[in-house]
């Protein structure tokens, strides 16, 4: 597996989640998976010294040459090979830092390519290179027109694992000789779109086979609202493209033993999600007397960008603010979302609070303290936090899209279809009726604690799609 991130050595998003925790699932159903990552700065502490297992390997990227280190780590029993070239990740950043993403990520994410298949050629020999999202999907085009005919690599098949579809890895036409691909490859046939380079799209067309993070986000982008302008080579290729849903990494997310929260609680005895209500509106600076320990609690941890849906929260704050509910955000990213919600947080500062922040910690507090989790999003492959509230007892209000869909149901959330304010605000609404049936409402929370989404079953599909892969 190609991946920008992984948890524990990087994250900005789910990605990181599933790099983090797949592997792990296919190696225990007889796999022998090795990740390649680049080495962040922010990785490097983690990473012994003595790790090094390749000196100074060439990635020659058209006519500029880099040079790398590999380092090994045997993680959970999963081999992890880290590309340390401190010129290109040595950053503060993963993508780019508060002014954007750096203007040279084409090169950093293709000299990842380039040592990935380095280590095929002299560490690690897979039948399959999995890549994922656009920084490696130019591994595809890659092996197709620079490694053509070599030897190493005839027998390797590639996959290119969609997690999201509105990031394209998009770039100016020189892009394409900067990481040694020809200027030919510019036409609507391959890799040019709209006039610039789409990486994704070169994946799209050159990989052996796609999948994408759940079902119906494997339908819905196959359809020109959904399709980012991908949709009618998406349609081509149904035939090599799997949905197949996310697990859960259920040794991070579990109350039964989370080490982040204030108390511990199972399906069959959740008194412990009082204390950790108590403690999530303390860490948000909000009352925690009898009133608002009784008040319906909804919590969000998300990144802020517009594929989040926060806008229908701009629209019907005034509504939402007259129902009697509080609300804790945390997440980071585009301005105009944190802004909705400091404006939501000032005006009503005893049950509105946002932390502009990354905190893994406060995440998971959010995840057992809150009553209900709030995801409106406007498009969701998979969603992940939707599926670690189940675990929590704390249901899901969400909008029936993507991975949303395939994993709420009517006994364990609440669901609106309609991209409006209005069907977001019915189904907030519905949800604070429920709650008060105290009840039904345990009920559904069980409903939720019950459900198994364990990595076993998903990572069973991705091993028999790479069987059909490798014939
Ligand atoms: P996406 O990958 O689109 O961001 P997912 O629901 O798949 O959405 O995954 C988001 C992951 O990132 C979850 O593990 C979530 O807890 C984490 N996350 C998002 N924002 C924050 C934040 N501000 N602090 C901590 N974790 C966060
Ligand atoms: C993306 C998607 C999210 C998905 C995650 C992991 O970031 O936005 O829905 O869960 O990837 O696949």
């Amino acid at each position: 597996m190609v991946a920008s991130e992984a948890t524990p050595f990087a994250k900005t998003g789910g990605l990181a989640d599933v790099i983090g925790a797949l592997p792990r699932a296919l190696k225990s159903q007889g796999h022998e998976p090795a990740v390649v990552l680049p080495l962040y700065a922010s990785a490097e502490k983690v990473l012994p010294a003595s790790s090094r297992v390749y000196d100074g390997l060439s990635l020659w990227l058209g006519s500029t040459r880099w040079s790398a280190d590999i380092r090994l780590l045997t993680h959970d029993g999963v081999a992890f090979y880290f590309v340390d070239c401190p010129p290109l990740y040595g950053r503060d950043g993963i993508y780019g830092t508060q002014a954007g993403d750096y203007p040279d990520n084409h090169i950093r994410f293709a000299a990842l390519c380039y040592a990935a298949l380095g280590i095929a050629r002299y560490l690690f020999r897979p039948d399959i290179i999995h890549c994922h999202d656009w920084q490696t999907a130019a591994l595809a085009p890659l092996l197709k027109f620079r490694f053509q005919g070599d030897p190493t690599f005839m027998a390797m098949k590639t996959l290119l694992t969609i997690h999201n579809l509105g990031y394209q890895g998009l770039f100016g036409r020189s892009a394409l000789t900067g990481i040694g691909l020809d200027d030919k490859l510019f036409q609507p046939r391959a890799l040019e779109f709209y006039g610039m380079v789409n990486l994704l799209k070169g994946g799209i067309l050159f990989s052996d086979a796609l999948s994408t993070v759940s079902k119906g986000y494997a339908k819905e982008i196959q359809t020109p609202k959904h399709g980012f302008g991908l949709d009618d080579l998406l349609r081509a290729r149904a035939g090599s493209l799997t949905g197949i849903v996310n697990g859960v990494d259920y040794t991070e997310w579990n109350p039964e033993h989370d080490t982040h929260i204030a108390a511990n609680y199972t399906a069959a005895d959740f008194s412990g999600k009082q204390a950790c209500k108590r403690d999530l509106l303390d860490t948000f600076g909000l009352p925690a007397g009898e009133v608002e320990m009784d008040r319906p609690l909804i919590g969000i941890v998300s990144r802020f960008a517009g594929q989040k849906g926060f806008d229908l929260i701009e629209d019907i704050a005034p509504d939402l603010t007259a129902e009697d509910v509080s609300l804790v955000v945390i997440g980071s990213g585009d301005a105009r979302y944190e802004n909705v919600f400091r404006s939501l947080a000032a005006a009503h500062p005893n049950r509105f609070a946002v932390k502009v922040a990354y905190s893994e910690a406060i995440a998971h507090k959010v995840e057992a303290g809150a009553d209900m989790f709030l995801m409106p999003s406007r498009y969701e492959p998979c969603g992940l936090n939707q599926i670690y509230s189940l675990r929590y007892g704390t249901v899901p209000i969400v909008r029936a899209t993507g991975g949303l869909d395939d994993t709420i149901d009517e006994e364990t959330g609440f669901k609106f279809r309609e991209y409006s304010g209005s069907a977001l605000l019915d189904a907030v609404r519905a949800a604070l009726t429920a709650y008060r049936d105290k009840k039904n409402w345990r009920e559904m929370m069980v409903n939720g604690m019950k459900k198994n989404f364990s990595w076993d079953a998903s990572a069973a599909e991705y091993s028999a799609l790479y069987r059909r892969l490798i014939g």
